[in-house]
């Protein structure tokens, strides 16, 4: 029998933190949810537990002791947020999987804070050099995981990394999120991610361009 992972999701509280964690709670996952202010992680932490009573779902106040008991981290925060948090997570994330969705935007949209040749995903693995750095849901809007089949296909979510056997995990997450998990690359492909992830937002705003109806590879 499979044993159950324990996932630490900092940043619960936020759009994209608290999506993962409602689609994830279907899973069979123990999670453990966290952020700043604990009253708005225990709110969404109610929520998910009165809309799925058999979810395993738990506020914790200190993202250390979250990421200490969890197999898997996700890093659901702000890009100049995330050296805070691996510089608390650091000693607790050896050998864990560490999930960094982050698109490191400047403030206008227009450009990306992070150097040509790196990503934001690249600095996490650096800052934590001992953790499996894996690149995911960056390409995926908050609200897209309340719909993540469109006309009865999942919609597709690219994830990156340099750990063949955290890939394998990451995707499995990945698709009990909903989504249809494609393995981009190693984690160099992260920059190209989240420079794809630039464009398609500035598309979505000059536009209103919504990629994810068609924006499917093919493989039928
Ligand atoms: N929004 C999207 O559709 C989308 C799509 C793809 C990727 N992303 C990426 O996902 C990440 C989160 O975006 P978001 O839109 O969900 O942001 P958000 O709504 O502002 O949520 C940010 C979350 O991070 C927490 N947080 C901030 N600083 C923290 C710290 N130092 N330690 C612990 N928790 C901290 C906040 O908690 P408190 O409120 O308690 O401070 C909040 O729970 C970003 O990196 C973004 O680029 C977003």
């Amino acid at each position: 029998m499979k044993t159950i992972q324990t996932i630490a999701i900092i940043g619960a509280s936020g759009n994209m933190g608290a999506a993962i964690s409602k689609s994830l709670a279907k899973g069979n996952y123990r999670l453990l949810l966290c952020a700043n202010d604990l009253d708005k992680v225990q709110a969404v932490a109610e929520e998910i537990q009165s809309n799925q009573p058999a979810a395993s779902v738990e506020a914790v106040d200190c993202s250390v002791d979250a990421s200490w008991e969890a197999d898997i981290i996700i890093a659901a925060v702000p890009h100049d947020a995330e050296r805070e948090v691996a510089q608390k997570i650091k000693e607790v994330a050896n050998q864990k999987i560490v999930i960094s969705i982050a698109n490191p935007l400047n403030d206008s949209y227009d450009g990306l804070v992070t150097a040509p040749y790196t990503s934001a995903a690249e600095e996490l693995q650096k800052l934590l050099p001992n953790a499996k750095v894996i690149k995911a849901f960056n390409t995926t809007f908050a609200a897209d995981f309340a719909t993540p089949v469109i006309d009865g296909k999942q919609a597709d979510a690219f994830v990156a990394g340099n750990d063949e056997e955290a890939l394998q995990t990451v995707s499995e997450l990945v698709s009990t999120a909903g989504f249809n998990p494609i393995v981009a690359g190693d984690l160099s492909v992260s920059g190209t991610l989240e420079r794809m992830q630039l464009l398609l937002i500035q598309l979505n705003m000059k536009y209103d361009y919504n990629w994810l109806a068609g924006w499917k590879i093919l493989h039928q």
